[in-house]
């Protein structure tokens, strides 16, 4: 296992080129299922939960082949079963339930565990499939959902915490092949679910509405090969944007959509940092002192909880009072007791972080617990003085391409060491 270390104080200057979008890229992978024709995606980032679902394609009878940041897959004959050894690595890899379903009219996966942002349950996902005339099992780990048929229905996808992403991804990925019209109510609207709309499209597939909360999706027979580049990852564009934030001089970043990062913007210029950028790239600088913030995550557009954590770190020392609450997964603040490690004073109230701002942070080692999380603390590394020691890095390997060269290159002092 690597760790890596932070030698902090170091500014950061210049500019980062932001990689595809891992949460765009997944769905749009599993997709590929819904044809036996060649399907050729680009800029799929290098990280391992792109690995993993390349690994479940491939067990389930697809050739794949990846080039750098292009991948090939051709699903010309499929199995159904997607085995636990392999599911169990990646949560994500649920996403693969709807296009078996829309394409065999069966699929098996096994159940995704938790995980430590919380319970990870997919209700959602099993009541979207019923109402398309599915039936579900549960047992022995596995899940297992099967139609003679799909029929189109009316589905609204909102739970107890609001919509879900990968939900709404599924049902439309079983629907694209149903008889009839489906409408998804209480769709995600997240860039990533029109990303996948719009490469179901370029395969023959009738979606309209993705990116509002009433998708509409009409089915037809088959879909064909298609051709697609994944959008900009706008969480690790807001997290360099952060690494500018917190330890910048001046950092910009490219290959962005900065209207995906409107929350993200919106809060680190209320912050009292200044923001500006053309299409394609944004940069940042500070402005004086950090301001502190009332923060709340929400779906999209609202404040994306993949950036709660990041924030914290920020807001760590911020001059005040600030308040995070997180509305999606209550549970996710595996950072905070990091970060107090690191001097940080933030006391959790349920699902809300208080954090009153401190001059700066003390380098300690740390241990990196769920992706985001990991993240964070990479942040709080290059501000605390002192050396931070980033252990069980493989986390931060599954979201961030390259994390410590793409710092290193904008200043920071980081080494990925392996032990
Ligand atoms: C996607 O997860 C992202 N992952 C997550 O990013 C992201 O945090 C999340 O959306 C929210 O934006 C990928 O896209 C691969 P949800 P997803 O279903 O779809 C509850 C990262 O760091 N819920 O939108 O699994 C659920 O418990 C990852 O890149 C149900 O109750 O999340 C949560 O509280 C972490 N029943 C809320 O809804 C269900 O059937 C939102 O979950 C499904 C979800």
């Amino acid at each position: 296992m690597d760790k890596i270390i932070i030698h902090g104080g170091h500014p950061l200057a210049g500019s980062v080129k932001i990689s595809g979008s891992k949460n765009s890229a997944l769905p749009i992978l599993a997709a590929t299922l819904l044809t036996k024709e060649t399907c050729v995606i680009q800029r799929v980032p290098d990280l391992s939960d792109c690995h993993y679902m390349l690994q479940i394609l491939a067990h389930l009878g697809a050739d794949v082949e990846r080039a750098s940041g292009i991948v090939t897959v051709k699903a010309e004959k499929v199995n159904c079963v997607a085995p636990y050894e392999i599911v169990r690595k990646m949560r994500a890899s649920i996403c693969v339930l709807g296009p078996l379903l829309g394409r065999e009219k069966e699929a098996t996966v096994s159940l995704p565990g938790g995980c430590v942002i919380g319970d990870r349950p997919i209700d959602l996902h099993l009541r979207g499939f019923q109402a398309l005339g599915a039936a579900v099992r549960v047992h022995g780990g596995n899940v297992k959902v099967f139609a003679p048929s799909l029929q189109g229905a009316t589905i609204s996808l909102k739970g107890k915490f609001g919509t879900t992403v990968l939900g709404t991804d599924n049902i439309m990925m079983a629907a694209v092949l149903a008889d009839g019209t489906t409408a998804i109510e209480d769709a995600a609207c997240e860039p990533e679910v029109v990303d996948l709309a719009n490469f179901l499209n370029k395969m023959g597939a009738k979606i309209e509405g993705a990116g509002t909360a009433r998708i509409v999706i009409e089915g037809v027979k088959e879909l064909h090969g298609a051709e697609h580049e994944v959008i900009a990852d706008r969480i690790e564009a807001g997290t360099f944007l952060i690494a500018g934030a917190i330890a910048g001089k001046e950092v910009t970043i490219n290959r962005v959509r900065p209207d995906h990062l409107s929350a993200v913007t919106d809060a680190l210029r209320a912050c009292n940092f200044s923001v500006y950028g053309t299409n394609g790239s944004l940069s940042i600088c500070a402005n004086g002192t950090t301001k502190s913030l009332d923060l709340k995550t929400q779906p999209y557009p609202g404040f994306p909880t993949d950036m709660q954590a990041q924030m914290c770190a920020l807001l760590s020392t911020a001059a005040g009072e600030s308040s995070v609450t997180e509305s999606i997964f209550p549970q996710r603040f595996m950072h905070v007791s990091e970060l107090k490690r690191m001097g940080a004073t933030i006391e959790l109230d349920g699902a809300t972080a208080k954090i009153r701002g401190v001059d700066t942070l003390s380098g300690a080692p740390v241990m990196a617990s769920d992706l985001r999380a990991s993240a964070a603390l990479v942040l709080a590394g290059l501000l605390a003085e002192g050396t931070t020691e980033i252990n069980r890095v493989y986390h931060i390997d599954r979201g961030y391409e390259m994390i410590d060269e793409k710092l290193g290159e904008l200043g920071a002092r980081i080494e990925r060491v392996k032990v």
